[in-house]
């Protein structure tokens, strides 16, 4: 795996982010805060068979995660130096790998001493996180973007340091959801809420409906997600330049390629 470093390519039509460090150092009572909201969070285990089935590899520390401690290494880098704190996962077309690297990616920051990842399953047309988890239950993601209940009350926790919220059913309104005036207040109640060093957003594909273009000003940084054989420099270009209209383009994540040896690998787009 290599995530491909184009930000010079992107960093003058770039929305701006806020300045590392900006609201100054917590007070003691806002460190308990966000500590028993940590706490509070329902929790819930994972099933190692259920992520067998779903290639799910972040979790552990050695074999194919390598991949992913690779990226994590490198996304936290450039994270870290820009200030960034929100991360959308996102491709072209439908089937290119965005939640397999959205799930291992976040299993993989959980490996991370202290620090904390909240992963959201925005894809709320398609949502496929819940399954490939085996959380089955009453998550509801959409319904704490569109203001319906706190994000507390539908997430859950897994170990101390990853929150994820997903969704069962697919929403019809993901259009009005993305669009919505609320969406805002529900990221920055999450942030506030929980202080995630790092958030992860599974999302739609750019290409196949507007969800991903409204949404791609809410985050500060995006890794595009490539098929070997699905996707064409074409697509590629074109998102890249769609994106980086609105975010920061971290790179290019090149998912199953085939030379790679196992069909499990990663690879750089130039
Ligand atoms: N590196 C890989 N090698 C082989 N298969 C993979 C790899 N990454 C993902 N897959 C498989 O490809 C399929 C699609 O993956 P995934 O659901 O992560 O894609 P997606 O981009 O999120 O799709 P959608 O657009 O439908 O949400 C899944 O069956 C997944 O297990
Ligand atoms: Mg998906």
């Amino acid at each position: 795996m290599v995530v491909t470093a184009q930000l010079e390519r992107h960093q003058n039509s770039v929305h701006m982010v806020p300045e590392a460090g900006h609201k100054g150092a917590p007070t003691m009572q806002e460190i308990n805060t966000v500590a028993d909201a940590w706490r509070n969070l329902p929790a819930t285990d994972l099933d190692a068979t259920t992520l067998a089935k779903s290639r799910i590899v972040g979790h552990l520390s050695a074999g194919e995660a390598h991949h992913f401690d690779m990226m994590r290494t490198r996304v936290l880098q450039q994270m870290r130096r820009n200030g960034w704190r929100r991360l959308a996962i996102t491709s072209p077309t439908a089937g290119c790998g965005k939640s397999t690297v959205a799930v291992n990616l976040a299993l993989s920051l959980r490996r991370q001493a202290e620090l904390r990842s909240v992963l959201l399953d925005c894809d709320l047309r398609r949502p496929s996180l819940a399954r490939m988890l085996g959380i089955a239950d009453d998550m509801d993601l959409g319904g704490c973007l569109r203001g319906d209940h706190d994000f507390a009350a539908r997430a859950r926790r897994i170990g101390s340091t990853l929150a994820i919220s997903a969704s069962k059913d697919p929403a019809l309104d993901a259009g009005e959801v993305f669009g919505g005036r609320y969406l805002p207040r529900a990221l920055a109640a999450i942030e506030d809420g929980l202080a995630p060093d790092v958030m992860i957003f599974d999302t739609p594909p750019i290409l196949l409906t507007h969800d991903m273009m409204s949404f791609a000003s809410h985050v500060d940084c995006v890794l595009l997600v490539a098929g070997a054989e699905m996707t064409s420099v074409k697509e590629i270009d074109l998102c890249e330049r769609e994106l980086a209209a609105q975010t920061n383009v971290m790179g290019v994540v090149f998912n199953k390629c085939r030379h790679i040896g196992d069909g499990y690998g990663y690879d750089t787009y130039d």
